[in-house]
């Protein structure tokens, strides 16, 4: 029989080979998803895959899709998870588990293996999307199996079998990284009253050694995507790309957080998410201009739902699907331009305008108007009020 497994390349999707080969005498193939997580995790990734016994091995590149069908329609809906967590592992699953249906469809497979342990949210991802996509084939998740509990106990089996592995006994931290992201948890982070020390951040600056100047960026909006920045044209990796180092530098989109996971522990994490920040902000200004209030506020519910729906594993059910659809239908008058001023961690959006503006500075202003008739709210509010006046006037009778 014939096994594809998410490989990483790290340590426990190394062991993973050998143990398949060994408990279900299968023939494994390695499929690796290039999300963005950067060439130092890819180089050599075929050979490494290989050399621990895969039979072949193939790399999908995904980052242009990722961005362009999972992240961007995401970012329509507004979906932050728990109010600070822009979801950039949960976004990352759903598209990696399809390449790999589609790869192990290919080759013939008979059945999917990965390498999440059984505490986390990653394994409902991958196993979610497998069911919605390839209910026919078999899922095999090694952590939920094996006895091998430690990383001396991976580096010891592998040992024992000859193959070569250049991973190290301690690695502290437990890490994920794609083009929108990066994630840290575990080591000093496990303590809630230990502060993230500088081995916890990856991608940003620290905001107390960022430039003391601020920059400014502007970025353009097209029903609900971001086309452009700086005025160059840009597909939505590049834009991420381009927002990323800039916002890197300035050390924006850190956060900190304990996050209710889907199994129902806790756990805490530090995520980086430069570009995206950005990107959040100034699609959330256009929206101030755009959107009327109960569109607003239906944008909202929106985004709430979908990050439960995302973070949850639900990426192929057609309830996610219709709030995407939704989102995006909304999203077509979202277009505008906005500058977004970074310093010191803060991505802040100080100048934004709109075609489709609804803002008019002729209806605001707290000067002299000619458009508006103020006596006209005194019967909106008559009746907007009746229920209450009604209610208390039979109080009153009592
Ligand atoms: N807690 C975050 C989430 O559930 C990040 C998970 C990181 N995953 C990993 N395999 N290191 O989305
Ligand atoms: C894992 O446990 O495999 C990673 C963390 C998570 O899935 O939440």
């Amino acid at each position: 029989s014939k096994v594809v497994l998410a490989y990483s390349g790290g340590l426990d999707t190394s062991a993973i080979i050998p143990w398949l080969k060994e408990n279900y005498d299968c023939e494994v193939v390695a499929f690796v998803a290039d999300v963005g997580q950067g060439e130092a995790e890819l180089e050599g990734i075929e050979e490494k895959a290989l050399a621990s016994g895969a039979s072949s091995c193939y790399i999908a590149d995904l980052k242009e899709e990722m961005v362009k069908d999972y992240i961007y329609p995401s970012l329509k809906t507004g979906a932050i998870y728990e109010g600070k967590y822009l979801l950039g592992t949960s976004m990352a699953r759903p598209i990696i588990a399809k390449a790999q249906v589609e790869c192990a469809l290919e080759v013939g497979a008979d059945a999917l293996c990965h390498g999440c342990t059984g505490k986390g949210n990653d394994q409902v991802r991958f196993e979610s999307a497998y069911a919605a996509l390839a209910p026919q084939l078999a899922v095999i998740a090694p952590w939920r199996e094996w006895d091998l509990r430690s990383r001396e106990a991976l580096l010891d089996y592998l040992a024992e079998r000859d193959i070569p592995c250049t991973a190290s006994l301690e690695k502290i931290y437990s890490r994920d990284a794609n083009a929108w992201h990066i994630s840290t948890e575990g080591g000093v982070l496990e303590d809630t009253w230990n502060q993230p020390n500088e081995l916890c951040w990856v991608w940003t600056k620290d905001p107390e050694d960022a430039p003391e100047k601020p920059e400014l960026v502007s970025v353009l909006v097209e029903k609900g995507e971001i086309v452009a920045v700086d005025g160059e044209a840009m597909s939505p990796l590049n834009a991420l790309t381009y927002l990323n180092d800039k916002g890197a530098e300035h050390g924006v989109g850190r956060i900190d957080i304990v996050e209710n996971r889907l199994v129902g522990m806790k756990s805490r994490g530090c995520y980086e998410t430069p570009g995206g920040t950005i990107m959040n902000e100034a699609l959330r200004a256009v929206e101030q201009l755009v959107l009327d209030k109960e569109s607003y506020e239906f944008r909202e519910s929106i985004g709430l739902k979908a990050s439960h729906l995302i973070y949850d594993g639900r990426w192929f059910t057609p309830l996610c699907k219709s709030l995407l659809a939704a989102a995006d239908e909304l999203a077509q008058d979202v277009s505008g331009e906005v500058v977004v001023k970074l310093y010191k961690g803060q991505a802040t959006v100080v100048q934004k305008r709109s075609a489709n503006s609804l803002y008019s500075e002729e209806f605001a202003t707290f000067g002299e108007d000619e458009v508006y008739d103020h006596s006209h709210a005194g019967g909106f509010i008559r009746l907007y009020s009746l229920a209450s006046r009604i209610r208390a006037l039979n109080e009153q009778k009592k």
